[in-house]
């Protein structure tokens, strides 16, 4: 069984094919962690704790004169504050008349099948006749009469843990949360590396590798999304640890407002991980009988480095977290309107731009912004979803139709969460925008954020979004969010509420994108957020895909795509050809290498047909008939970073391989060329090291294990910018 509990040794332990979590009851009743890593047989591990008598560590009163036992430095699972642990806590709250200390005792335990449901947030499922448990442990504490149930559903065969808290006030007063994370990991020592991915507008998810140093390393979001600043994903592994060797963990928030990830290290050297809710600014007042969820932490571990850390995560990514039944469907090549006439369209450029992307081999047309309210520029109209009919004469209805007759599917653009004080709503609903009371608003692209902590805003959100839906055929939608929040005050709640606002909000959302995204399983829900602000698996539950990047710069996104794959699969990374010079950053790089690199994700295009030449066009026909017939390798295959555009300043590589080995995709960018410089070689990887492989073009056959340890020339004729797709195919 993948979890149990041994009343022997007072452990329990979780297993998954390759990896053990085991936690222990101390004997006084705190649950220590004791072991995350390799799979191992043991089921005895106290050797493991040291008991010291440690200057300033205090001991907990039923330690009685032992002045070895302290919180201090003993590895927890779940560390509650003002009980002797210095450490970053866990659980941060206020009861009773003041109290703020938490001692939580293993109370009980339970074990069951399947992986049960987060009520109100997204969560990991089981898919039918697969081995997944649930063990729940409850950690009580009688004085201030809070119960934390640490939850663990352990995906067997996938090496994937998830974690979890619920917190439940069983007192007769209520308790003021100030903190709870959904994950702490304690780590006996810290001699280790993390890896985050920092960035910001039109260049997200950047790779940084740091070693873990004294005080806290934190990451996060305080602005109710998750951000291009920081992605809720964090790795630590062991100095050795690379690509293809070494011990890696890895920590993903299902979260996507405010989060904080933490990494301590300790004064004796220790490392301890939390991942959560972002305290600052967030508070939760607990009545009575009621309980709290916190969002879902995704574990996972790797005894060979990080590729096959992400193959971990890809896979579950891909297999049990979107709902939509596109995750397992091909998705239609688009073209995008955004980059081609922004604002500065008539229903007749459009018609002319869509009948151009019809040849070019597109299958689907996206009208973006731009086509609703009086939306002439990003001033105005946000919240008035009704068209323009003075741009778009023949409403959405007809425009859908006139696309489907030109062969395409039809997609548009929103941006539900959204209000322009130039519009409608505004005029009609001032007071469902987050502001404090008596200040003007604070803007973000002059736009205000409705209030999603309302029932009421969500609900008149899933009625306008429902029946734009139902309104015209819509296969399509790319559900956009393009600020940060600011203020967080509801004029519903009372004072002592209003810091439950940001995650309320975030709560409102997912509550929004259950009833409007869940209940149309038919069409594409697309997330955006000035590109990749809010890439995360939250997003992910509802909508297959998220717009990496507002930046379609092709030698750009090979760093941007570098760095979300390392958590996010191919699957849902969407990537656009775009013209040059580039609207960002007035590079220009080869049609061919853009197509190249748009190819590493969900393919599309994202510029205007009229500015390309007919054969441009030509060429971009037939990026559409490559991608098609590779896009099951490309999306469903495994993935490997053969170099990184971090290290590598000469070329980038990367490689899909089909899950039977029998089919490769290599792809290369060279990104700086020197004059008369080395032969430079690319090493494959993932092929069978014993089959065969003719490379398209190419003469000869070559073993999975030459390509592997050899490696490819790297095409000498390959100039600055330019790139190749090698397709390889086992005999
Ligand atoms: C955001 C998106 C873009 C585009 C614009 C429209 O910035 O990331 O792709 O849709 O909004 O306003």
């Amino acid at each position: 069984m993948a979890a149990r509990y041994n009343a022997e040794t007072k452990t329990f332990i979780l297993e998954t094919a390759d990896s053990s979590y085991i936690m222990k009851v101390s004997r006084y009743g705190n649950l220590l962690h004791m072991y995350y890593g390799s799979r191992i047989p043991d089921e005895d591990l106290d050797y493991l704790l040291t008991f010291h008598d440690r200057g300033f560590s205090p001991n907990p009163n039923e330690a009685g004169n032992d002045r070895t036992f302290s919180l201090d430095f003993l590895p927890q699972e779940f560390s509650g504050g003002r009980n002797g642990d210095y450490r970053s806590p866990s659980l941060e709250l206020v009861w009773g008349e003041g109290g703020s200390a938490f001692c939580g005792k293993v109370a009980g335990y339970e074990i069951k099948a399947g992986a049960g449901r987060i009520s109100g947030m997204p969560g990991l499922r089981e898919l039918p006749q697969e081995q997944v448990h649930t063990l729940e442990i409850r950690l009580a504490d009688p004085v201030s009469r809070v119960e934390a149930v640490l939850s663990y559903t352990v995906f067997e065969e996938k090496n994937v843990i998830a974690r979890t808290v619920r917190l439940e006030n069983r007192g007769e007063k209520a308790v003021r949360l100030e903190r709870l994370m959904s994950a702490t990991i304690d780590f006996q020592n810290s001699d280790y590396d993390l890896i985050c991915f920092p960035g910001r507008h039109a260049m997200e998810r950047e790779f940084r590798r740091i070693p873990v140093s004294e005080g806290i390393h934190s990451i996060g979001s305080s602005r109710g999304t998750s951000s291009h600043q920081y992605n809720p994903f964090l790795i630590v592994c062991g100095k050795n640890c690379g690509e293809d060797q070494g011990q890696c963990w890895g920590i993903s928030l299902m979260y996507s407002g405010s989060f904080l990830i933490e990494a301590e290290k300790d004064q004796y050297s220790q490392l301890r991980l939390n991942a959560g809710i972002n305290p600052a600014g967030f508070s939760w007042l607990l009545e009575p009988g009621e309980e709290f969820q916190a969002p879902q932490a995704v574990l996972a571990w790797s005894g060979s480095g990080l590729t096959r850390l992400s193959h971990i995560y890809h896979r579950i990514f891909r297999e049990n977290l979107c709902r939509s039944p596109f995750r397992r469907k091909a998705r239609p090549v688009l073209l995008n309107s955004w980059e081609a006439a922004y604002f500065d369209f008539d229903e007749e450029k459009i018609l002319t731009i869509a009948r151009e992307a019809a040849h070019m081999g597109a299958e689907m047309f996206v009208l973006d912004d731009g086509w609703f309210g009086k939306r002439d520029d990003d001033s105005t109209g946000l919240g008035d979803w009704t068209v323009n009919r003075k741009k778009i004469g023949s409403g959405i209805q007809g425009l859908s139709q006139k696309i489907h007759a030109m062969g395409m599917q039809f997609g548009l653009w929103v941006e539900p969460e959204m209000v322009s004080e130039d519009s409608e709503l505004y005029r009609r609903h001032p007071d469902w925008c987050l502001r404090e009371p008596g200040r003007p608003a604070v803007r973000g692209r002059y736009q205000l954020v409705l209030d999603l902590s309302r029932r009421d805003v969500c609900e008149y959100l899933i009625e306008s979004m429902n029946s734009l839906l139902e309104s015209a055929q819509i296969e399509y939608v790319k559900w956009d969010m393009n600020r940060s929040l600011t203020e967080a005050w509801s004029d519903l709640l009372s004072a002592e509420r209003q810091g439950e606002v940001l995650h309320r909000y975030v709560l409102g959302l997912y509550y929004v994108m259950e009833q409007v995204i869940l209940k149309h399983p038919d069409i594409i829900f697309c997330g955006c957020s000035g590109g990749g602000g809010r890439f995360d698996p939250a997003m992910l539950y509802y909508q297959p895909q998220i717009w990496c990047s507002d930046n379609t710069d092709a030698i750009n996104r090979l760093k941007i795509q570098y760095g979300t794959s390392f958590a996010y699969p191919l699957s849902c990374m969407e990537s656009h050809v775009s013209i040059c010079p580039n609207h960002i950053t007035g590079r220009s790089v080869p049609l061919s290498t853009r197509g190249i690199v748009a190819m590493d994700g969900v393919f599309g295009f994202e510029l205007d047909p009229l500015k390309l030449t007919s054969e441009e066009k030509e060429a971009c026909r037939q990026q559409v008939d490559f991608y098609k017939k590779y896009s099951k390798v490309i999306l469903d295959g495994d993935y490997y970073r053969l170099t990184s555009p971090y290290e590598n300043p000469y070329f980038t590589a990367w490689q899909q391989v089909s899950q039977d080995q029998k089919k490769s995709l290599v792809s290369i960018v060279v990104t700086d060329r020197e004059g008369n410089g080395p032969q430079r070689f690319v090493k494959l990887k993932g092929l069978n090291k014993d089959g065969f492989y003719r490379i398209e073009g190419w003469k000869g056959k070559y073993s999975g294990n030459l390509l592997m340890n050899a490696g490819i020339p790297v095409p000498w004729e390959l100039k600055e910018y330019e790139g190749i797709q090698l397709r390889l195919r086992m005999i």
